[in-house]
């Protein structure tokens, strides 16, 4: 079976985990503080600070830039979980809101939702394909509110050529099926000193400069050697990995029957990294979602689907059963996502495009 998603190590790898094993030095130290900078400087970013996982790095961001009981944050109910989850353990009210054809939250979706107690807007860069990020921003800055990026699924995307880091804060995930993998593991970008400050301090249970002596309850979010090594390697080979999910995705592109599924849209100077490639059954066709799904594993190829389930419907989030997200409960419906990642072989690219154009 082609699998959905491959992680891959090389040797490089390899001897950066051996490099650290044998330096005695595993807790947070200078690599970590080296993957930082470096990410910072790749992602268009002024500071980063690494973190134990993207859900613990959206919390801490949302913490940083105020986030708390009685406040409402806005993100799409077209998301993981952790999106949500993170929002609620600040002791915030997420607020959900409906995505457009390119299943990411859009300006038009969000300007309804906006309250007296909304503080943050959190967009979300769906499967890699970057949203409206500036005009969410434009939006955010208008009413007085923060935004966070949740850009989980999106290391190395752009907007006209702009990294997703230089339109604001913005947090990673490193997950082990991420485009950029340490296993698990998370960043937080920002421009603003004083979040960066408060991340990193809240991460290491609010460390301050007086040792020992903390002025606030802080958390135990802090990233490994170990991990920071494998995410400088990876971080090096950002580019040929993305460039090689956007040629197999190209490949794609031309050998989807046209008709029988279609694309999510993508906006114009979208730099789509290709976490996932997405099909999506034409409306009224929905049902079939299963069918194709049982005749691609039939020709050895795996599927998923992200998401089947969107948060508003989530047993754990019952209370939003009510909210109005026409869009992404049809995308859950009649999506599915074939492997597109970057330790795809020649061979297996060739194996998907031929059970798709046979379907
Ligand atoms: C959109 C989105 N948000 C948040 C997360 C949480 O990241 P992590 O699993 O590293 O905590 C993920 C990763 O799975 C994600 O895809």
């Amino acid at each position: 079976m082609i699998p959905i998603s491959r992680p891959t190590f090389g040797p490089d790898e390899e001897q950066a985990v051996v490099d650290v094993m044998r330096s005695g030095q595993f807790a947070q130290g200078e690599r970590v503080l080296a993957f930082e900078r470096a990410f910072a400087a790749a992602t268009g970013a002024r500071s980063a600070v690494a973190t134990s996982s993207g859900t613990t790095a959206l919390f801490l961001a949302l913490l940083a830039h105020g986030v708390g009981p009685g406040d409402e944050v806005i993100t799409s109910t077209l998301t993981f979980i952790a999106t949500a989850n993170a929002i609620c353990q600040t002791g915030a009210t997420p607020v959900f809101a409906d995505v457009d054809d390119t299943l990411n939250m859009s300006v038009e979706t969000v300007a309804p939702l906006i309250g007296p107690h909304t503080r943050v807007v959190v967009p979300v860069h769906l499967h890699g394909n970057p949203c409206d990020v500036a005009g969410l921003g434009e939006l955010a800055s208008r009413h007085g509110l923060a935004m966070v990026q949740d850009a989980c699924q999106a290391v190395g995307a752009d907007v006209a050529g702009r990294p997703l880091g230089a339109f604001g804060t913005a947090v990673y995930s490193f997950y082990a099926t991420k485009n950029l993998t340490t296993g698990e593991g998370g960043m937080v970008t920002t421009n603003d000193p004083v979040v960066a400050a408060l991340c990193a301090a809240l991460r290491h249970q609010s460390y301050s400069c007086r040792e020992y002596v903390h002025d606030r309850i802080g958390y135990n979010f802090r990233m490994t050697e170990l991990q920071a090594a494998i995410g400088l390697v990876q971080l090096g080979k950002l580019q040929a990995i993305t460039s090689r999910r956007r040629r197999v995705a190209f490949h794609y592109d031309g050998i989807v029957p046209q008709g029988r599924f279609a694309r999510p849209g993508t906006r114009a100077g979208a730099g789509h990294v290709f976490h996932q490639y997405t099909l999506r059954l034409p409306v009224g066709c929905a049902p079939e979602r299963d069918q194709v799904r049982e005749a691609l594993a039939g020709a050895g190829i795996a599927t998923g689907v992200y998401y089947p389930v969107p948060v508003h419907r989530q047993p754990a989030y019952l209370r939003y059963a009510g909210s109005c997200c026409a869009n992404a409960e049809r995308a859950s419906e009649d999506m599915l996502s074939i492997p597109v990642h970057h330790a795809l072989t020649d061979a297996e690219v060739e194996a998907v495009a031929r059970a798709l154009a046979a379907l």
